[in-house]
């Protein structure tokens, strides 16, 4: 049955991507044969918990989630994987596993929507998921997520640290080996994330070093093409520790650090709630970049990928939208690689639940559509390649809105509007104090008065065209000076951020 499916797959295989394998230039990850910039714009799919077998094949098909991954405009799914999948179950069937933890109601849904998967194994399902991406032109980031198939992460629950109840190391390097080998010949899986949130009580700098070291190494001979991607401490929050005492590895152009992010990261959900938002996620941003933005500038810069963030998708919870609103400006104008969190609608079983909804999850309960449209156009601008090391157009900039994903974008009536961000104006701009001017144009914004919409205007020098930044990252505070200058466009109050992209 295994051997039809992949060779189904196989035949079809679409060059949809860029030529491959992935390296790395200073912060850059870039296509190795032509140096040309690729941005991984990923999701998270999770294939880690109790069933080892990627959630929602009791909902859709494996192809038809593929394709809405390439739909919503990815093109990178971080699969998530446990190491006893490959050390201990790997000649387990998905129909034996779902058995054997009595999920009988994913079982039937997998029957209706993915026969072919019961009778191969784990491992084999995971090969035919990477199929499928591999056949919507979908690159795949296969991330070490625990090792005991559980959901993650606490700081007690077995999988935090090398040494906790699970984590054996010995196990953890043959897992990474076992899986880098695995896709040799698969040359869209691009890398490997070689743990999920490190954490608790044993974390240690030197021991993470060494097997930091190690685990590279191991990824790098079991296959050299990959991309090697390695967490901070702190549930992949900080590299502080690197600052003295950089990694030491016989081979370059490979290594990519990874970072998450989400409101109650570092237990910051009260500070969102309580203080300003401005001095917030200003001190959350140099937060960032003092534990992990260094290591993507200066001399030995390597990329930095948020390889999670994400939000409860349902829109009231006050605390994250006031991180999404900072922490997607962060994003656009460092124009870093990113995974959101997370793709699945539903989980075949989390905590002994069946069948849970996730509220962070792309797609709705049925796996069927986007579960909410306005998120999904929140990431529409940072789902582009923003900036381009290898650009030899002048710099321009772009006005972002984080609260609603939008941007400005003149029409041939020369009217400013708010858009949907995958078409947006170019503005040259030259910092605080100077007019906005609309790239090739005479035009420039213009101020006409408190509250009132803001317009184009030839007269480029009067004082309505100036515009003043309003504190260190340009995002209006309540009442400082960009908000003289706001313009009003159908749902509000809209203040600019103004960012100087290549
Ligand atoms: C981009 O620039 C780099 C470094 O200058 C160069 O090595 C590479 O060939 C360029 N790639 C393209 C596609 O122009
Ligand atoms: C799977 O089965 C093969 C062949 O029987 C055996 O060599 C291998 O050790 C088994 N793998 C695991 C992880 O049990
Ligand atoms: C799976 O294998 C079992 C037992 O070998 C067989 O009865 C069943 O028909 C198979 N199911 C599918 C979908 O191939
Ligand atoms: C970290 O591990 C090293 C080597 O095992 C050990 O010498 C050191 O004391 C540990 N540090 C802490 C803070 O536990
Ligand atoms: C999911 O599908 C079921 C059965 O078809 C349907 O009753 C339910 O309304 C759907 N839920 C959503 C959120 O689409
Ligand atoms: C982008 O906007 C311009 C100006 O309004 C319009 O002419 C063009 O068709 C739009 N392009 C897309 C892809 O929507
Ligand atoms: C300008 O707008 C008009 C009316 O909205 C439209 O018919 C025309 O095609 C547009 N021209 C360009 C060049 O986009
Ligand atoms: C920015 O400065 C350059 C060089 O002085 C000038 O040519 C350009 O017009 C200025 N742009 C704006 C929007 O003022």
């Amino acid at each position: 049955m295994y051997k039809i499916l992949v060779q189904l797959l196989i035949l079809s295989l679409p060059i949809l991507c860029c030529s491959l394998p992935l390296s790395t230039r200073s912060r850059w990850i870039i296509d190795e044969a032509t140096g040309a910039r690729v941005k991984l714009i990923c999701i998270n799919w999770a294939a880690h918990l109790e069933p080892m077998l990627a959630e929602g094949l009791n909902k859709q098909p494996a192809g038809r989630i593929a394709r809405l991954v390439a739909e919503m405009g990815f093109n990178c799914v971080r699969l998530t994987w446990a190491t006893y999948m490959f050390t201990r179950f790997a000649n387990l069937t998905v129909a034996q596993s779902l058995t054997r933890l009595g999920l009988v109601d994913a079982m039937e849904g997998i029957a209706v929507n993915n026969p072919g998967f019961l009778n191969v194994t784990v491992v084999d399902a995971q090969r035919a998921v990477v199929e499928a991406l591999v056949r919507q032109g979908v690159m795949v980031v296969l991330d070490n997520h625990v090792s005991q198939p559980m959901w993650c992460c606490g700081e007690h629950d077995g999988n935090g640290f090398f040494g906790d109840k699970y984590f054996d190391a010995k196990e953890w390097l043959q897992g990474l080996s076992i899986v880098a080998k695995l896709y040799k010949d698969t040359s869209m899986v691009v890398g490997i994330s070689m743990r999920n949130e490190l954490r608790g009580p044993l974390q240690n700098a030197s021991v993470w070093h060494g097997y930091m070291e190690s685990g590279a190494m191991r990824i790098q001979k079991a296959n050299p093409r990959l991309l090697v991607i390695i967490p901070g401490l702190h549930y992949d929050l900080s590299f502080t520790y690197l600052k003295e005492n950089p990694l030491q590895l016989n081979f370059k152009n490979k290594l990519v650090y990874e970072i998450h992010r989400y409101a109650f990261t570092a237990g910051q959900t009260k500070m969102w709630l309580n203080n300003i938002f401005a001095e917030t996620c200003n001190s959350v941003r140099q937060g960032i970049q003092r534990q992990a933005g260094f290591l993507s500038e200066g001399q030995n810069a390597a990329p930095l990928f948020v390889s999670e963030f994400g939000v409860k998708q349902v829109g009231v919870v006050r605390a994250e939208n006031l991180f999404l609103r900072c922490f997607l400006g962060y994003l656009a104008e460092m124009d870093l690689d990113w995974g959101v969190w997370a793709l699945q609608g539903s989980y075949y079983v989390k905590h002994g639940v069946h069948g849970p909804d996730e509220t962070y999850g792309m797609l709705d309960f049925n796996w069927s559509s986007v579960r909410n449209p306005e998120f999904l156009q929140r990431l529409h601008l940072i789902q582009q390649q923003i900036r381009d090391p290898n650009s030899t157009c002048p710099t321009y900039h772009i006005q972002y809105h984080p609260s609603t994903g939008r941007c400005t974008r003149v029409d041939n009536n020369s009217e400013l509007h708010a858009t949907d961000c995958r078409n947006f104006s170019r503005w040259n701009h030259n910092g605080s104090g100077t007019p906005i001017r609309l790239e090739g144009t005479e035009l420039c914004l213009s101020a006409t008065g408190d509250g009132i919409p803001a317009t184009l205007s030839r007269d480029c020098s009067s004082r309505r065209s100036k515009w003043e930044s309003a504190s260190d990252f340009r995002v209006s505070g309540g009442k400082q000076r960009w908000e003289r200058g706001v313009f009003m466009l159908g749902v509000g109050l809209y203040s600019l951020i103004v960012k100087s992209f290549n």
